[in-house]
This record gives C-alpha cells, structure tokens and sequence, in this order.
C-alpha cells in the first residue's frame, strides 16, 4: 500500500520510519516533509494546510493510507473535506475529523467533555471579556500561582503561569484583548495543579482503543526545566512512575472514560489520542488532550513499538481496533534535541549540518532540515532529535549525548539534562 503522512517535524520523520518496517508498504510520501524525509522517503511540496492540493495528489498517486501527523489541518476539518467528497471512498485516514479535533482545538469544549464525563482535571472558569469581574473573583479564590490559557489553538505559547496576583489580572486582560488574537477571546483560568507531567498515548477507532509506550517530555529550553516553554528539548520512554496503581487509574479514570464519551458523543474520531497528564500525589489529572502524537514524544515512544503499526493504523481507520494488541519492546528510549540557539526566540536558519554519517549507536530523526544539492541545513528551531535505545536509562542517554556531540552545526544548543529526574 502507498502511505502519505502530513508534516514536517521529527514526530512524522519517526512515524514514518516506523512505517516503513511494514510488510504491508510499498511507499511512502511525506507532505512537505524534511531533509530526513526526503533521503528516506520522498518529499511532497505541499501544506498540511492545502487540502485541495492533498486530495489531488490522493488520487493522481493511488494513496491508501493517509496519516496527519498535526493538530492544525484537523481542526480545520481534513477529515471532513476528504469525507465528503465520494472519491476518496477508500481512503483510510488517521486523524478525527474537525468537531472530535476540538478536543484540542478548544481548550473549554475539552473542559466540558471532561467535567461531562467525570474524568480528573484541574477546576476552571471560562473568562470572556464580559464576566471579567466574576473571572478576577474566580482567581481570588485559587492559590498562586495562576494559569491562564488562551482557548483556542495558540501555537504551544498561550499558556500563562503567573505567581502575583496583581499581574495575573493584567495578564488576563491582555489575553482577552487578543494577546493571541482571536485564540484568546475566551481564556480559561485553571488551578494550578502541582505534580509531574507524563504523556499518554493512545490509537482508537473511537470505540477500542491500543495503548502505545507513554513518554516524559522535557518542555522547558533550560537545564533544570527553567527558561521558556518550547516544543520540547527531549523525551524519555518508559516513564518510572506509569505502573501499577497509578497506571490502573489512568486507564480507569481516565482513558478508558475518555474513548467512553467519544462513542456516546458520536464523534468521528479515529486517530491517535494524547493525554497530557499530571501525576498530583499519586492521582492522575488531564492538562490537555491532543488529537495527535507529541513530539519530541513520538521519537521515543516509535522506536519502542515492536508490533506492525501499520496493521494497528488501518484496524483503527476501518473500526475494527477490538482485540489488536501492541507489543512493546522493554528497552529504554531518550532523546536529546539539537537546536538552534536562540530557540523558542529567534535563531538562524541555512546553517550546513555535518557528522551526520558518524553517527552508528542512535537514531537520527529529523526535524528543522531541508537538503539543498545533497547538503542537509538547519531551518528551523528544533533540528534534529538525538533517539537512542538501551537496557538502562544510562545507557541510552550514554548513546543520545554522545551521538549529539558527534553532528555539528554553529550555534548547537541542547540540554544536557534529559532524564535528569527519572
Ligand atoms: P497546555 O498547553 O495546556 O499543555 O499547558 C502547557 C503547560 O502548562 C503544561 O504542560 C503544564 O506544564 C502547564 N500547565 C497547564 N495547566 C496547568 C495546571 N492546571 N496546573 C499546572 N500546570 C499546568
Ligand atoms: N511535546 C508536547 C506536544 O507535542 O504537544
């Protein structure tokens, strides 16, 4: 079968390489894709975002499976355009359609289901400009610091913890004064819950639903998880703490209510499911559900998966998930992200990358890289992810950091910390 996967980050480089072990794949095509991509499949100059161009290239190519690796063109409705349109009758598709994505999309529609179907997650209010009295007294009654999250789609960045009191008002202010343009009309004010952050995975077919390994991902640019928030510097598979009676309430009380509301509300959701979860003395909460993997997560959680994903893929988009099972291998997986310095602010671009073909102990996923003459050059913030495997957290991490120093690029900057506090 031929496989298009959307996007061009590390997550689809990853995915796409675990793809490709499939007996069941002939081809696969990555849209628009990144110098990985491109050496090892082949790069569709097309936007995630351009579904007319997508859907022509569907049919023009024979593409059987279609794997949206992003947020964005599902909650702008892929899924939907596809469905509508009788041509693409045969097209399987990973990925909800637009309401389902609003899982994402919308921080307070995921706020509703969650309190709807009784599954843990902070206390909030929905703030507009309207009820900015009554949001101000909400906030009063919470104990710093204050979170405040722009409802909509905010490119990771509309997130706000803020300690003081008196600047979280003005903060809130901001926000619904369009801080981040329409996606902060609405603000939620949440608790600020205290614990350790864990992400969750799953592949469903909105009915049943295949646990994939669960990842920790390292948010902040700075060692000692300081600095600003990014995409995320590094992520580690398996996480110590997602066992026994912690495991067993993330399933029971939360995903497995989860995918419950999804079949009760009718979406149409087949695709993966990411649960950012918080670890609060034992309990397990929901930050944000995402309607796709995570990434750098996807770079760890990939390598682990010793089943056929793609056998999984096509039961999850056929409805057929009930009884697939997922083998995992039990190695430990790190991976160390190569940036570029200045990132989450502003960095430079077009820096050639070499050392790539001295690397033998780790797996290279690209992320910011485009090839220009058989020469790889950074584009982008987050460039490569270092991911290794090992019977210990030590030694992958051994693998990730030395194979980091090995591939150089001027203004290389990674944390040194990955795992640190595993
Ligand atoms: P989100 O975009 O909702 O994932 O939020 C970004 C980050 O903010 C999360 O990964 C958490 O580190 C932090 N965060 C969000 N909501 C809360 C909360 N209610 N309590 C504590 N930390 C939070
Ligand atoms: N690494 C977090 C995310 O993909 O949202």
């Amino acid at each position: 079968m031929k496989v298009l996967v959307l996007g061009s980050g590390g997550r689809e480089h990853a995915i796409s390489k675990k793809i490709a072990e499939s007996k069941l794949v002939d081809k696969i095509f990555v849209a628009p894709g990144n110098a990985g991509t491109s050496i090892d499949f082949e790069n569709i100059p097309i936007s995630v975002n351009d579904f007319e161009k997508i859907g022509e290239f569907i049919l023009n190519e024979g593409i059987n499976l279609l794997v949206v690796g992003s947020e964005d063109p599902l909650v702008k409705g892929i899924r939907n355009f596809l469905e509508k349109d009788d041509k693409y009758k045969n097209l399987l598709i990973i990925g909800p359609d637009a309401s389902a994505a609003q899982l994402e999309g919308s921080k307070d529609f995921a706020k509703e289901f969650m309190f709807k179907y009784n599954i843990p997650t902070a206390a909030y209010f929905k703030a507009e400009k309207s009820n900015y009295d009554d949001a101000v007294k909400f906030m009063k009654n919470l104990n710093p610091p204050y979170v405040l999250k722009a409802n909509g789609l905010a490119a990771g960045k509309g997130v706000i913890i803020e300690p003081d009191f008196e600047t979280a008002c003005k903060e809130l202010k901001e926000m619904l004064h369009g801080k981040f343009g329409n996606a902060s009309e609405k603000v939620l004010i949440e608790e600020f819950l205290d614990g350790v952050e864990c992400s969750v995975f799953v592949i469903t077919d909105g009915k049943d639903f295949v646990l994939l390994p669960e990842a920790k991902d390292y948010k902040r640019i700075g060692e000692g998880n300081t600095g600003p928030n990014t995409g995320g510097m590094g992520a580690v598979s398996p996480v110590s703490f997602f066992e026994g009676d912690f495991k067993n309430k993330v399933l029971q009380k939360i995903v497995i209510p989860t995918i419950k509301g999804i079949q009760k509300e009718k979406m149409n959701y087949k695709g993966f499911i990411f649960f950012g979860l918080i670890n609060v003395k034992g309990e397990p909460y929901v930050i944000e559900y995402n309607v796709r993997m995570g990434d750098p997560e996807t770079e760890v959680v990939m390598p682990r998966i010793k089943s056929d994903l793609v056998e999984i893929l096509i039961a999850a988009a056929k409805g057929n998930l009930k009884d697939t099972n997922i083998d995992i291998y039990s190695d430990i997986c790190t991976t160390v992200i190569l940036a570029s310095k200045g990132y989450p602010g502003n960095y430079e671009t077009n820096i050639e990358i070499s050392g790539l073909e001295n690397i033998s102990d780790s797996i290279i996923f690209h992320a910011g890289t485009k090839l220009v003459q058989g020469r790889i050059f950074t584009s982008g913030g987050r460039v490569l992810a270092v991911s290794s495997l090992g019977k210990t957290m030590e030694e992958a991490l051994k693998k990730s950091y030395t194979s980091a120093k090995k591939i150089n690029f001027e203004n290389k900057y990674y944390r040194r910390d990955i795992g640190f506090d595993l």
